[in-house]
């Protein structure tokens, strides 16, 4: 039977019943299925109406999720309904997350169980582990290549400490969020073995061609994204035929418009669920549909099958978050966010365009971009970051840049440049990622305290590090930081020893964890614990000021270009607000007593607690900002 043939209603009974013959009736459940059925059928017609085993496929995804529903732990289960009674709850002033690699930063799960003290100290409530699966010895793309979704790397623990480490972390306020990779496995995951060897009901798990007839078609319009590993969308196997490889040679990507790989893929995902992870990170979504004649990026599908996903989660998970990793072309990222797809989304845009304002001591593109790219749909929110694991790429449109005579190749040249060259008095120390001569293309990869100048001992560079993380956690959305950013860790340049690291530039950003900055946290003749105690303030501000939670923003715009404005508004026009001023230049700015004269006299700079008075104006110093509880005037 296809599913365009089938009748819903009659589909959900069956299954249902199904259900309940094996596990006994539960009311939950039912209703649970019944909310998502309909929507999980009409997405499978639409990727899979016409397939013959789409039915089949479908009622075993249900049964699956109903399996995985009973069998969650009953602490989960109370923590669904909590959470489900406070949908918003991500939304909160209070969520700060932190990103590290278990090994790097804590040798394995049980040193990262030992670090928990200090992500209270820091006042994290969000936790995102780097890739921790098992995966290919040597290269694994930083684990990006997972050979068992079920299996932990072994040299960091086992699933059983993860799902231990879930609950310790719970217990502190803090909320796990793992990487969920289902774009591509690695070269030796059993799925890939299988359909190499072209075992039944795995040769289409992947996208493999005999000869280069349909490759070079795709190839057309697709993006080449690690030039430096293969040129085009396919690599070779040894047998001559041809297979999807977005990324490095040994990640292959998944072919789903096999029902059975979302099946299987879906199952990996309810395993993780169970495990006690809050949220997953999306790894690559743009990339999981391909079409020929198309870029094969964010394609109309890609979001059915996140929806699909949703769907499922929520049978089984229903607090279960979803971020969205796609750093792709503003108008794109916007359309993976929504309730029902993606709750949480990376800010690439605004995290680009710090760097860019700070590069050109101009905030005009920032400014634009938080006047007109930050509305999100009610139900979701930001995660706004500094840097992350992976390289910038200067995603802004260029047709918003043209707007102010910035014309998008060329500012991206000047821009990398800047970064990487050490031109133009550049206070940066960044490294290349991925420079594609053909097409001009080039990123850039450093740790925050060597983009921003403290590497090379630039006067600003401490104050624009504070500034960068001053302004990702006041826009709105959870800020991440990158472990280590916060003690100044710069550039770890030793990778280029390890051979499995060499050939990839982002380890430079990926350094082991700065025992010595951490010891020096509290000693203020340090930079580490100068800026330990200036973003750990920001944290804490932040966490007391309700303001700064959700995703409510009001563009203020002040004359100078140097200087970027936005007020946070509170739960009504009458309550006071929190104006955040930013100077991204080189000298001190007045903002004067005109620009702020819609708004009362007495103001309170909520990072030094003081009052001030802002009806004559106010100077903001070099690479300074202010976030003022404010009233307007009426
Ligand atoms: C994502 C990850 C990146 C990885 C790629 C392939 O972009 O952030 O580190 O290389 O996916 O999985």
């Amino acid at each position: 039977m296809t599913l365009l043939d089938a009748d819903a209603g009659v589909d959900e009974e069956r299954i249902l019943a199904a259900i309940e013959a094996e596990h006994g009736p539960d009311e939950d459940l039912r209703r649970r299925v019944g909310d998502q059925f309909a929507r999980l059928h009409s997405l499978f017609g639409r990727l899979y109406g016409t397939r013959d085993d789409a039915f089949e496929q479908l009622a075993a995804v249900v049964a699956e999720a109903a399996a995985s529903a009973r069998a969650r732990p009953a602490d989960l289960r109370e923590r669904d309904r909590a959470l489900e009674a406070d949908p918003g709850w991500f939304e909160s002033e209070r969520m700060v997350g932190g990103v590290c690699y278990v090994d790097r930063y804590a040798g394995t799960l049980a040193g990262v169980r030992e670090q928990i003290p200090y992500f209270r100290e820091l006042g994290l409530t969000y936790l995102h582990l780097m890739p921790l699966f098992e995966s290919p010895e040597g290269d694994d793309d930083g684990g990006y290549a997972v050979s068992s979704y079920r299996r932990v790397d072994p040299r960091l623990g086992t699933m059983q400490e993860l799902a231990e480490l879930a609950t310790d972390l719970r217990a502190a306020g803090i909320s796990l969020v793992v990487d969920f990779i289902f774009n591509h496995t690695s070269d030796e995951h059993e799925w890939a073995r299988r359909a190499v060897a072209g075992e039944e009901g795995y040769e289409d798990f992947y996208l493999i061609f005999p000869d280069r007839e349909m490759p070079d078609l795709y190839e057309r319009t697709t993006r080449e994204i690690f030039p430096d590993d293969h040129a085009g969308s396919f690599i070779q196997l040894p047998d001559g035929r041809w297979i999807w490889s977005t990324f490095y040679h040994f990640q292959w990507d998944l072919n789903y418009a096999n029902p059975a790989v979302f099946r299987a893929m879906a199952g990996e995902m309810l395993f993780l669920a169970n495990q006690g992870v809050a949220a997953l990170r999306m790894d690559a979504v743009a990339f999981i549909w391909k079409r020929i004649g198309t870029a094969c990026e964010s394609l109309p599908e890609a979001h059915l099958l996140l929806q699909a996903f949703n769907a499922v989660v929520r049978i089984a998970a229903p607090a279960m978050l979803f971020k969205s990793e796609a750093i792709v072309h503003p108008d794109e990222v916007i359309e993976f966010i929504s309730p029902d797809e993606c709750q949480l989304s990376y800010n690439p845009l605004q995290m680009a365009l710090t760097w860019e304002a700070l590069a050109t001591r101009d905030a005009r593109l920032l400014q634009q971009a938080l006047d007109t790219r930050h509305d999100l749909p009610p139900g979701t929110a930001w995660a706004t970051y500094v840097r992350g694991h992976d390289d910038i790429g200067w995603t802004f449109a260029d047709e918003d840049a043209i707007q102010f005579g910035v014309v998008g190749g060329p500012h991206r040249r000047f821009l990398n440049d800047f970064y990487v060259r050490q031109a133009l008095g550049s206070f940066a120390r960044g490294v290349p990622f991925q420079e594609n001569p053909r097409t001009g293309d080039a990123r850039v990869t450093g740790t925050t305290a060597s983009l921003a100048g403290v590497e090379s001992g630039d006067a600003g560079g401490e104050d624009r590090v504070v500034l960068a993380h001053a302004i990702a956690m006041s826009t709105g959305g959870i800020p991440l930081i990158y472990l280590g950013d916060e003690v100044g860790q710069v550039n770890d340049y030793s990778y280029r020893e390890r051979p499995d690291e060499a050939g990839d530039t982002r380890w430079v950003h990926r350094p082991y964890r700065p025992v010595g900055l951490y010891e020096q946290r509290h000693d203020p003749t340090t930079v580490a614990g100068r800026l330990f105690h200036r973003i750990s303030r920001l944290i804490a501000v932040r966490a007391a000021t309700p303001e700064l939670g959700g995703n409510a923003l009001i563009p203020f715009h002040v004359q100078d270009p140097g200087v970027l404005g936005y007020q946070r508004p509170g739960p009504t026009a009458d309550d006071p607000r929190v104006l955040v001023l930013a100077n991204v230049g080189d000298d001190p700015v007045t903002v004067e007593a005109l620009t702020l004269s819609g708004l009362e006299s007495g103001a309170v700079d909520l990072v030094t607690g003081a009052a001030v008075e802002i009806g004559a104006g106010i100077v903001l110093p070099a690479h300074g900002f202010v976030w003022l509880r404010v009233r307007a005037l009426r």
